[in-house]
């Protein structure tokens, strides 16, 4: 079967790919102690640069992003109701306008209204409980349930992401305000 020719070319392959692969960690590691002892001081400012541009494109920008900009009642109070019919058309699929329930209660009405009063609706046992902490859906609390609808209702069934512009919140609260 295997020949002595054989043999000696696979123990030759085998020594000589160990070989290298000692030859190659001995390299690296001589790299790597010539990286650390030679340019200590410059490696040591590029790991702090690095850590410093992290934090700055993480928790810089998000506190900043929340800072910036009119608050609710400012953007509220020059808010446009006909740009709000249209975000309302991410709401059209589960709600409607004219006193009938679909998948959400109907939401003519809404501003102002109790949290969970439809009669007939089967509200999620997290909305229900929401309704004793927050009563009714005033404006601010349409705003901030709109922000994040989840996070806002625990538990809540209602299954869509949130609206993150304030402008669209804005909006489309003045638009609700205007179907009685
Ligand atoms: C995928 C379907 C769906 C979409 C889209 C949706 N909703 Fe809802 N919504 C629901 C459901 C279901 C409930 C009942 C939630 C519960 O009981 O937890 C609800 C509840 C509500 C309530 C509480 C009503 C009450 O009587 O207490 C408000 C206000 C509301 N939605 C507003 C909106 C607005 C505004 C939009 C669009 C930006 C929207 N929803 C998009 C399904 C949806």
């Amino acid at each position: 079967m295997f020949d002595t020719m054989t043999i000696t070319k696979a123990a030759g392959a085998l020594i000589g790919s160990l070989l290298f692969l000692l030859l190659m960690t001995w390299a690296a590691s001589g790299i790597y102690h010539i990286g650390t002892s030679g340019g200590h001081g410059e490696g040591e400012e590029h790991a702090q640069a690095y850590t410093i541009a992290v934090e700055d494109a993480g928790g810089g920008d998000e506190a900043a992003a929340a800072e910036e900009g009119p608050d609710f009642a400012t953007v509220m109070a020059s808010a446009d109701a006909a740009a709000g019919e249209k975000v309302f058309g991410k709401c059209k699929a589960c709600h409607k306008l004219d006193g009938a329930d679909g998948t959400g209660p109907h939401l003519n009405g809404v501003v102002d209204r109790a949290v969970a009063s439809v009669s007939g609706f089967g509200y999620s046992d997290g909305m229900k409980a929401h309704a004793a902490e927050a009563p009714n859906w005033t404006p601010e609390a349409l705003e901030h349930f709109l922000l994040n609808p989840k996070a806002a209702v625990k538990g809540t069934k209602m299954a869509f992401a949130g609206l993150p512009k304030v402008q669209d919140r804005a909006n489309l609260i003045a638009y609700l305000q205007s179907q009685p």
